[in-house]
């Protein structure tokens, strides 16, 4: 009974976290995102973002799939660059990191409410959004932090 009574109270403790909306591992929910103008200062993840993880997502058809859109010079090896949006050659030099991160996490905020380049840190809740995606984000909290890692290394 004693051992019944132990596992009651850590679950309650760990749900009374979760309500709170304390983030238990350290992660921004895509909810709590704090937009300051266009800029997102705070890091969605306690652990620095992979610029190797990140180069990988950034041409990654299912993740990504930046490259569909963008001109990028470091991948000059992979086919297929779209022309879109801008070519982020440098880009770096021309965003900083919170920038980056907005646009990243909701370009619809970040550049502009017209824009074709998708949300990929927002939920997904609209009607012609198919159901396995419905509710989710494109990319992870720690995902984003790894893009922004890699864009953060294109400078001019
Ligand atoms: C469906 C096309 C599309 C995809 C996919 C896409 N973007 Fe974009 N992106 C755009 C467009 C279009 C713009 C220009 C903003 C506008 O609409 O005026 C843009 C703008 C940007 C900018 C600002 C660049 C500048 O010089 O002003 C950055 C940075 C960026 N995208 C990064 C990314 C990254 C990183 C990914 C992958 C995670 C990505 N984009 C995926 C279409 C796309």
């Amino acid at each position: 009974m004693k051992h019944a009574k132990k596992i009651v109270t850590v679950c309650g403790a760990v749900v009374m976290a979760w309500s709170a909306g304390i983030a238990i591992a350290g992660v921004t929910k895509p909810g709590d995102v704090k937009f300051d103008d266009t800029k997102v200062t705070a890091p969605l993840t306690n652990e620095a973002g992979d610029a190797a993880k990140g180069k990988l997502l950034f041409s990654n058809r299912k993740k990504g799939n930046c490259l569909a859109c963008h001109v990028n010079k470091d991948l000059a090896d992979k086919p297929f660059h779209g022309e879109i949006g801008p070519p982020l050659d440098g880009v770096a030099s021309r965003y900083s990191a919170s920038e980056m991160r907005g646009i990243l996490i909701n370009a619809k905020v970040a550049l502009s409410d017209e824009t074709i380049m998708p949300g990929f840190y927002m939920v997904n809740t609209g009607a012609r959004v198919a159901k396995k995606f419905k509710g989710k984000t494109i990319l992870s909290a720690q995902q984003i932090e790894d893009i922004l890692a890699y864009l953060q290394t294109l400078k001019e």
